[in-house]
């Protein structure tokens, strides 16, 4: 079986819907950035092995980026799910694990990089947003993709309920990414996520679900 750590910085939702799913992964532990991170309490109470490597312990992203690889290396996970993980990973680190290291990201990438996605989308005029999941690359929010998950931006959204239904579709695909990787289904070349084994898709949507509006 696979194995995995994930990754947090706060509520800890997205890791909340991969504990749920039931998924044929070794879940070794939850590290968080943030010792008073509300996921690390509910990952405990799960009986998930935990584990806080503060970054204001750190003077430098390299410094930290290091205490958190000495960490993850003691229990060699095959995999590192960023999770609602709030800090840019650098190069060196992830030079470390390619192909390693998976995120989720509420937008539909390349679309609204970077933070207050839920913003930028409604500032835009989008009628579609959503939420990717992706290989880390040095590049921030542009790894390889491997699934993405589309919702309707409604007339009086604001971000709070922009957000709420991204989230939504976050705790559906991450958990439906994992398994695929945990099935050994996602095939990589260096640059792309080539394939999914096995996954039915609609002509034109490649790797992709498209969820249908529910309002
Ligand atoms: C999610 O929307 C995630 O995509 C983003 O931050 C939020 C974290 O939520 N980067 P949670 O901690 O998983 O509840």
């Amino acid at each position: 079986m696979k194995s995995i750590v994930i990754l947090i910085s706060g509520r800890g939702s997205n890791m909340e819907a991969i504990l749920d799913a039931g998924l044929p992964l070794d879940i070794k532990a939850v590290i968080s950035n943030r010792p008073d991170a509300v996921g690390l309490e509910t990952a405990r109470r799960r009986g998930i092995a935990t584990c806080v490597v503060a970054h204001t312990a750190h003077a430098s992203r390299e410094s930290f980026d290091g205490a958190l690889a000495a960490a993850i290396d003691e229990l060699s996970p095959d995999y590192i799910v960023l999770a609602g993980f709030m800090r840019v990973l650098t190069g060196g680190f992830l030079a470390r694990y390619p192909q390693r290291v998976l995120n989720i990201h509420p937008s539909l990438l390349p679309a609204f990089a970077g933070l207050h996605t839920h913003r930028q989308a409604l500032a835009s005029g989008a009628k579609i947003h959503g939420a990717t999941v992706h290989f880390v690359t040095s590049k921030l929010d542009h790894g390889p993709i491997i699934v993405q998950a589309a919702v309707p931006v409604l007339r009086n959204d604001d971000e709070a309920t922009l957000a709420r239904r991204v989230l939504a579709a976050e705790h559906r695909i991450y958990p439906q990414a994992l398994r695929w990787l945990a099935e050994g289904r996602i095939g990589l070349d260096a640059n792309d996520v080539v394939e999914i084994s096995g996954l039915i898709v609609s002509p034109g949507i490649e790797n992709q679900e498209l969820l249908v509006p529910w309002e």
